[in-house]
């Protein structure tokens, strides 16, 4: 394989396409524009959506370009080596021009050809249809053509719950899709309890190699053919640089070596250090976005992503003034080579408002939540004054029962809740 920085991993994903016909175009910011279905831009195609429509007509029927997404959608899985709340989606398109065989084999060629991932290490999925989405076949066209490349036993059937893409959002342009995994090796995973081939965690999706854009879902959930056959494809920038640069985690790549270093130098625990990295980069793309912190749809989950990385730090004994310097690390990395997280002014002072009055909130309770950990045991009628009295979120009571093994009471908590409910209805 070839060992390269991101930046270069970008240039040649960018050179390789343009040298095979396609334009390169620029991105767009987070904010989808005249778009009600998305919160946030989740892929490089979502900016794309009329010309799968034919609303109107792309500049060339085949484009690339990389994309900064926020999904939030992966919010769990953060902490992890391989997903993230915000990254670099590298992408290319074709608008009623080549389709399957076409571009399975120009993934193929770059990714074995041109960044050197041995052939041997690779897999692909293609869509099989378990029944869950009836009136779209299984795709055997890309099994066959898959064949020419990889051994019948390294392509793996898929259900639409894997390999079927889209709509990002509630409708939109969709279609099944072919997938290309890199094994890892064994020091990631041996088995797991499903035996499964591919195991999550050694076995990394790296390319969404082929989405055959073919549908369309509507709102009510009715699926039609699109008016031309396209193929959109989206691989992680981070995912291919962790494996080129022999890492193991996306957040120890170049760009963000420095910044998630001295992070996990204050936030011991690592998977904590990695949410608390994540959450605050995804938290500065959205601030230098214009999106402030509230209790509605972006501006919730912004404050969210705040708290959370807040809360991570104080579960690690790191001091709260820092998330300040951890941000500033983070804009200083990422703001030349992305183009984005960008910290100015306005940004501090939002942040410094939020965290401040978080900060504030986590010490002013900082005793209840030492109690509930000296005893070992919390009642749901603590867990509901911590909540509906003192203003402490129910996802940070939560997080403290997990890091100190604690069973967070479900039944009571939710029965005084309940019970709350009801009063206030009177
Ligand atoms: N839209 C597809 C994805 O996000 C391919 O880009 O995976």
């Amino acid at each position: 394989m070839k060992q390269m920085t991101t930046e270069e991993i970008k240039n040649t994903f960018l050179d390789y396409f343009q040298n095979n016909g396609h334009l390169v175009i620029p991105k767009s910011g987070i904010i989808p524009k005249n778009d009600p279905t998305l919160l946030f831009i989740n892929a490089g195609m979502a900016p794309l959506k009329d010309y799968f429509l034919q609303k109107t007509i792309p500049p060339s029927k085949r484009l690339t370009n990389y994309q900064d997404c926020i999904r939030l959608i992966d919010i769990d899985s953060i902490g992890d080596s391989y997903h993230g709340t915000s990254f670099r989606m590298m992408g290319s398109w074709s608008f009623g021009d080549y389709f399957k065989e076409e571009s399975i084999e120009l993934a193929f060629k770059l990714i074995t050809e041109v960044f050197g991932f041995p052939k041997e290490k690779l897999y692909a999925t293609v869509f099989v249809n378990d029944g869950t989405l009836p009136g779209v076949p299984d795709d055997f066209e890309s099994a066959e053509i898959w064949k020419k490349y990889l051994p019948a036993d390294r392509i793996i059937p898929s259900p639409p719950s894997d390999n079927f893409w889209g709509p990002p959002g509630d409708s939109g342009p969709c279609g099944p899709c072919t997938e290309v995994f890199f094994d890892r090796g064994e020091s990631f995973g041996s088995t797991n309890e499903n035996k499964d081939i591919l195991i999550s965690g050694r076995h990394i999706e790296i390319w969404n190699a082929g989405v055959f854009m073919e549908y369309f879902i509507d709102e009510e959930k009715n699926i039609s053919l699109l008016p031309q056959k396209c193929v959109d494809t989206g691989a992680g920038m981070e995912r291919f640089a962790m494996i080129l640069q022999n890492k193991n985690s996306i957040h120890e790549i170049d760009q963000y070596e420095i910044p998630f270093s001295y992070i996990a130098e204050n936030v011991l625990d690592l998977k904590w250090s990695r949410i608390v990295f994540d959450h605050l980069k995804t938290s500065l793309l959205m601030l230098q976005s214009g999106i402030k912190p509230s209790n509605q749809k972006e501006g919730y989950l912004l404050r969210r992503l705040i708290r959370r990385s807040l809360t991570g730090m104080y579960l690690n004994g790191c001091d709260l003034q820092k998330s300040n310097d951890f941000l500033s690390l983070i804009s200083e990395h990422l703001e030349k080579p992305t183009g984005a997280y960008v910290k100015d002014e306005e940004v501090v002072s939002i942040f410094s408002n939020e965290s401040g009055l978080f900060s504030k909130m986590l010490k002013r309770n900082k005793k209840y939540f030492d109690k509930i950990v000296a005893e070992g045991n919390l009642t749901g009628e603590y867990a509901f004054a911590l909540k509906a009295t003192h203003g402490v979120p129910e996802e940070l009571v939560r997080e403290l029962c997990n890091k100190y093994h604690i069973t967070f009471p479900e039944d009571d908590f939710l029965e005084k809740m309940t019970q709350h409910k009801e009063v206030s209805k009177k």
